[in-house]
């Protein structure tokens, strides 16, 4: 009998320990989320977000809006290919990451690809106002989808895009604001002008 008692403990005491995932779902939860932006170019500020991200989600898409009505500094086919490279050199744990382009609603995007959320990053009190505006809308447009805003390292709040482009026109130094194939192909593109 004392046997059994002690038996039955440690078995109810094993169950109670095993992961919630094992014994309230048939299936793993698997989370999927959508990185968009414009992505022209790629700063460490969106690779910071992207690497955060990892802790939080099984598979990042890392979405490059195709927008007709801006001219670029790189194609989209570019910053594709950018993309991929880069993120080949950061810490991603085990969260699967992807490179894939949109146009249109970013919602029916999110929708069609199976995601449960889209990951914004916010650098200043300044980015807030534009990012709830646009996480309110979509969430309107399609309440299945939650926007997650991260906050990059401080080292990178006051990086932008925009920014880059502009330093890099005007003859500035990239170092460490973006990742060194950019500027390498930033360059590149210049000359080949
Ligand atoms: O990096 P960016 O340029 O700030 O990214 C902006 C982006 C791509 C997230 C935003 O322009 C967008 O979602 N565009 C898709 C069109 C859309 O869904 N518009 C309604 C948003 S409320």
């Amino acid at each position: 009998m004392l046997l059994l008692g002690a038996l039955n403990r440690n078995f109810s005491v094993s169950i109670c320990h095993l992961p919630f995932a094992i014994y309230h779902l048939p299936f793993p939860l698997m989370r999927r989320a959508i990185y968009p932006g414009s992505f022209d170019p790629v700063t460490n500020g969106h690779l910071d977000i992207i690497e955060r991200g990892c802790k939080l989600f099984d598979e990042i898409i890392i979405s490059i809006l195709i927008n007709p009505e801006k001219r670029p500094f790189f194609t989209i086919e570019e910053r594709r290919e950018i993309l991929k490279e880069v993120l080949k050199g950061i810490n991603r744990s085990t969260c699967a990451l992807r490179v894939d382009d949109f146009e249109g609603l970013l919602v029916h995007y999110a929708v069609a690809q199976e995601a449960d959320a889209i990951v914004r990053g916010i650098r200043a009190i300044s980015d807030y106002e534009y990012e709830l505006q646009m996480a309110l809308m979509n969430r309107r447009l399609e309440p299945s989808i939650e926007t997650v805003f991260m906050m990059p390292a401080e080292k990178y709040s006051y990086v932008s895009s925009r920014l880059v482009k502009e330093v890099f026109q005007l003859g500035g130094e990239l170092k460490g604001l973006v990742p060194p194939l950019v500027e390498e192909r930033m360059k590149q593109k210049m000359t080949s002008e």
